[in-house]
């Protein structure tokens, strides 16, 4: 990894100019776009690939980007130049970590694409489950993560779910699981609906790993380039609200919340939000 100036970032970042321009237009996250996007182009092409060449997780990660690919990130507020492999592991690590400072028996976590995070914590096997599950919205994504699971033979359950949907999926969970979201959670419209659901999966902990717009400083030049790159592509920028009101109305209660703590794309770095419900729901 290596650090840059914010002047250098229009060299590393392509999307700068256009965010900056009045042609950048608006990417809206609708489900339809979600199914071109994932279920289409990313995950379906994956699929297509892995289905001529079967194979491991690592090479279809490099499939999706190459490993020695550089990007922008960003670590402890710093800028910094580093490859997707870099990125990749640093990301897996800070996961690995939260997860660890209380592990729980039971792993779900919703939006899992192909499972690239998922598999990656199973792979390193420094927390021990009883089960694991990852639920994805797109049947290309569901398809893939399934492969993948029986190539690496994997004890993980892959099905279909919808944050939107009543139930999230029909795949068991079992109950007090720590459900994480890895940027996932952004391509909701609705947070209330999407936090009621998980909510009634009656878990321990919900661990966000998500872009917070809130977070993100208007004052600075960096933070209303973030702010722009989430309006633009349409991210989710109400969930932190949503859970300050269910925290509020003594729903959940927000254990830690880490501004910012990574970012392998500058202009969308994540922060760690963890909560947990305090009310007893029927499911
Ligand atoms: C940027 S990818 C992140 C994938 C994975 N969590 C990771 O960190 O590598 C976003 C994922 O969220 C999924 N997603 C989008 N809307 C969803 C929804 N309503 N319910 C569940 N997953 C959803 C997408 O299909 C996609 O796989």
């Amino acid at each position: 990894m290596k650090p840059i100036e914010l002047n250098d970032l229009p060299q590393y970042s392509g999307c700068i100019s256009e965010l900056l321009s009045d042609s950048s237009h608006k990417r809206p996250k609708n489900q339809q776009q979600i199914i071109r996007e994932f279920g289409l182009e990313k995950w379906g092409s994956l699929l297509v690939q892995w289905k001529e060449n079967p194979c491991g997780i690592d090479i279809v990660r490099q499939w999706g980007v190459p490993a020695g690919a550089v990007q922008a990130g960003l670590v402890d507020g710093q800028l910094m130049l580093m490859t997707a492999n870099e990125s990749f592991d640093y990301y897996v690590s800070l996961v690995e970590r939260a997860l660890l400072e209380d592990p729980s028996p039971h792993l779900l976590e919703i939006g899992c694409g192909y499972g690239s995070v998922l598999f990656e914590l199973m792979k390193r096997a420094n927390v021990n489950y009883e089960s694991v599950v990852g639920l994805e919205y797109t049947q290309q994504g569901v398809e893939l993560a399934q492969h993948l699971a029986a190539w690496h033979n994997y004890d993980v359950t892959i099905g279909p779910g919808d944050f939107n949907a009543a139930g999230i999926s029909n795949t068991k969970i079992p109950p007090h699981t720590d459900i994480v979201t890895s940027f996932s959670l952004s391509y909701v419209r609705d947070s209330a609906l999407a936090l009621a659901n998980i909510i009634k999966l009656n878990p321990r902990r919900i661990l966000h790993f998500e872009p917070v717009f809130q977070h993100y400083r208007e004052k600075t030049i960096l933070g209303l380039l973030q702010r722009k790159y989430m309006e633009v592509n349409d991210y989710n920028s109400t969930f932190r609200e949503e859970l300050a009101r269910l925290e509020g109305e003594g729903v959940i209660e927000i254990i830690k919340e880490e501004p910012m703590i990574f970012g392998g794309n500058c202009l969308s770095p994540l922060s760690l939000l963890v909560w947990q419900p305090v009310l007893v729901h029927a499911i």
